[in-house]
């Protein structure tokens, strides 16, 4: 993690996709976010104001299904690292 938190720091921009698995992100996906907390009480790195877009697919053809869920770690994950989410995509009904 200490390379790919580097290589996110030196980025322009973070894409983050992932399947939607039981309403919620795959585990590999939730693998990696949890990697993050590291920063979090970190001197040296910092997620500040990096721009990160989220993209999620779904086999469910209504794309509002998990707009709360999408919301949820938006508040509780990726704002609390202070990442800076510019958008949000949803490909609805993509098995
Ligand atoms: C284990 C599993 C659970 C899934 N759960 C959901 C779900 O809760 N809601 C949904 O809309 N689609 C669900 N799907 C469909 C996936 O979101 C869809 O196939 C995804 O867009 C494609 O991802 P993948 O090909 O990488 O598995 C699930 C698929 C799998 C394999």
């Amino acid at each position: 993690m200490n390379k790919l938190h580097n290589e996110i720091k030196n980025a322009d921009y973070i894409i983050i996709g992932s399947p939607i698995y039981y309403g919620e992100v795959s585990s590999q996906t939730k693998l990696f976010t949890d990697r993050f907390y590291s920063v979090f009480n970190s001197k040296t790195k910092n997620f500040d104001d990096k721009k990160l877009i989220l993209v999620y697919t779904q086999g469910n053809p209504n794309p509002k299904t998990y707009e709360s869920y999408a919301k949820h770690k938006v508040d509780h994950l990726y704002n609390f690292m202070n990442f800076n989410v510019v958008n949000t995509l949803i490909a609805a009904g993509i098995f």
